[in-house]
């Protein structure tokens, strides 16, 4: 969801709004816009000069370029819409009557529509149709000459999930930041202080980050940041160093940053395993440190996950399961939290979250809290909503993730989860130590088979560019591979906008094989495992109604030979690492479809990196 960036400081504030905008634009691309207090010139007042594009970032650059705002204090947004088209008048910031006090916004303000018919009838007047709007001109109605007395008042108003940075031309050294169920924090420089969504839009400027809580407020002026609640009690915020380097969030020479990630995976993977693995297979997870015993009286797991992480939920399910002989079920995050719950204080809930601040799965995690479940975040984003909410967490260490596509987490998540259900198998005393020296061979091997894979990229690319012509596409697999194939689906659609689906071999007959004809080509994963032999008969079944067949299969495996149109040789790997390297195969396969298409890789259509909303 949008990207919101705020600075205050000894240097000119436009320029690093343009560069925080583009670093946070993979969060949202509908429109941007920058507000920029501007100095008073003599005999001139202080006025703010407000800058929007109904584009994207790239576009409000060049405006701003053609025509810089001077001055040291400014805001700036690029917005994922939710209320009101991607247009000009919708860009943010959005202000008041006046034009005096500057908003930007992430999230949606529930109560809006009554808040607005309440300050329309006291004669307020509104400009565009999104929700922001509501904030700029409740804080000018309880305005009494305090800004930041003013905001405290307007956001007890407001229900729903805000992210924001607001600023007064009256108050010029100000800068107002405040949160509820949607991430900010507030960075700090040397003589200078920025307010973002995400710490990716500051990681050049500084690495001391304070973590708001919900309902907080921080005002900063040139003296320093404080923190408090909506009630003006001060509060004492987490300070944390960040560990991510610069060169982490940009391109390095590759295309597109999905790609560069894609190659980053095998570093994703080595440092998801850092630490945590003994030869003898034995795991620990610093912020996740419970005991055997304690860990030994769940009776089951649940996992927790939207798009991508629910993929890696499904592999976690099947883990836990196969492993750890304990009852395992994956869920949809925003399904789970409507049904009644059948969980409870001998439930371990797995919450799987790259950003950790998807709001769906935030609230499974809540609710997961409130039956007495112990919770644990499995995400990439250290002192996220996820990580700071649930009991413990399991840190992915893969850095920065910018293309919106999930990619070099999910194979994280995945070797994240082998670890976990390794933990509990081994408590449980369901694994042997053989098989626990097989496991940690596989998990020590994969960096470097993902590596070899990823070499390879030429031949994918070269199958991809063929299977470009096709507008759909079905993707199977059975066991392990049904999640992969989920994946494989998901990742062709959101950045090729070809339609796929994933199925299991079994229900391909129960219906999805009637889709299939010459013009619809199937994606089947038939590498080694206890079904492979099923999944052959079903790629004959597939062949023999003349559908093109692309198979994954394990190196030196010729049973599918003349028999799929194309056989794509995967590296021999233990079952759950071959679902991991199969991943990557699909990945770099719906890459090169969308880049044969022409399509906006890194910032595909109508998505977000992070939705913070229901
Ligand atoms: C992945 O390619 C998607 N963009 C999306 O499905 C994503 O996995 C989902 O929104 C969950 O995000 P999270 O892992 O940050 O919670
Ligand atoms: N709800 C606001 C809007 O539609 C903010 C959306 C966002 O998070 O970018 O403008």
């Amino acid at each position: 969801m949008c990207g919101i960036i705020g600075y205050l400081g000894d240097r000119e504030a436009t320029p690093i709004l343009m560069e925080s905008l583009k670093r946070l634009e993979y969060r949202g691309y509908d429109s941007a816009g920058v507000a920029v207090l501007e100095l008073a010139r003599p005999g001139e007042e202080a006025h703010t000069t407000l800058t929007k594009s109904e584009k994207k970032v790239d576009t409000l650059i060049s405006k701003l370029q053609a025509n810089m705002p001077t001055g040291h204090l400014g805001i700036g947004h690029t917005r994922w819409a939710t209320h009101g088209k991607p247009t000009y008048i919708n860009a943010h910031p959005h202000t008041d009557c006046h034009g005096k006090i500057f908003v930007v916004h992430n999230g949606i303000i529930e109560n809006f529509a009554e808040l607005k018919a309440e300050l329309q009838a006291k004669g307020h007047n509104f400009t565009s149709d999104t929700d922001t709007e509501v904030v700029p001109h409740l804080i000018e109605a309880n305005y009494k000459g305090d800004f930041l007395a003013a905001v405290r008042a307007a956001l007890k108003r407001i229900h729903g999930a805000y992210a924001l940075a607001m600023f007064s031309t009256d108050d010029p050294e100000l800068l107002i930041g405040a949160r509820l169920n949607a991430p900010l924090v507030v960075g700090l420089g040397d003589h200078e202080y920025y307010i973002a969504s995400d710490i990716t839009a500051i990681i050049p400027y500084t690495k001391r980050v304070l973590v708001l809580g919900e309902g907080e407020v921080a005002a900063v002026t040139p003296l320093g940041a404080t923190v408090s609640t909506l009630d003006g009690i001060t509060v004492q915020p987490k300070l944390i160093h960040v560990d991510w380097d610069v060169s982490q969030a940009q391109k390095s020479g590759f295309a597109h940053f999905m790609l560069k990630e894609i190659h980053e995976t095998p570093e994703a993977v080595a440092n998801a395993v850092r630490g945590r693995l003994t030869d003898d297979g034995i795991v620990s997870f610093r912020e996740f440190d419970v005991d055997d015993e304690k860990l030994r009286s769940y009776n089951e797991v649940l996992l927790l996950g939207m798009g991508t992480s629910r993929h890696a939920a499904m592999v976690g399910e099947f883990l836990v399961e196969d492993w750890a002989g304990i009852p395992a079920r994956a869920e949809d995050a925003s399904e789970f939290r409507y049904r009644r719950p059948t969980f409870g204080p001998k439930t371990l809930a797995v919450v799987l979250t790259q950003s950790g601040e998807t709001a769906d799965t935030l609230v499974g995690l809540h609710r997961a809290k409130e039956r007495g479940a112990l919770t644990v975040a499995v995400t990439n984003v250290f002192a996220s909503s996820a990580a700071r909410d649930a009991d413990g967490a399991i840190y992915l260490h893969s850095g920065p993730e910018i293309g919106v596509a999930s990619t070099k987490t999910l194979a994280a998540h995945m070797v994240s989860l082998s670890l976990l259900a390794l933990r509990l198998a081994t408590v449980n005393g369901r694994i042997s130590l053989e098989r626990r020296h097989e496991l940690v061979a596989a998990l020590r091997a994969l960096p470097d088979q993902i590596r070899e894979l990823v070499d390879r990229e030429p031949e994918i690319a070269k199958l991809a560019k063929r299977y470009s012509r096709y507008r759909n596409f079905m993707y199977f697999g059975r066991g392990l591979s049904y999640p992969v194939a989920l994946e494989g689906a998901l990742k062709l659609k959101e950045i090729s906008y070809v339609h796929a689906e994933g199925t299991t071999g079994g229900e391909l007959k129960h219906g999805p094989i009637a889709l299939l004809d010459k013009e619809f080509p199937v994606i089947a994963i038939c590498t080694a495992s206890s079904t492979k032999d099923k999944m052959v008969s079903n790629v004959y079944e597939i062949a023999a109604r003349d559908a093109p067949v692309l198979a994954l299969v394990t190196a030196g495996d010729h049973s599918l030979d003349g028999v799929a149109k194309d056989v794509f040789e995967m590296p021999a790997a233990e079952e759950s690492m071959a679902a991991i390297l199969n991943t990557v195969a699909l990945q770099l396969f719906a890459y090169h479809v969308a880049v044969e298409l022409g399509q906006d890789v890194d910032q595909p259509r109508n998505l977000a990196k992070s939705v913070t909303v229901e």
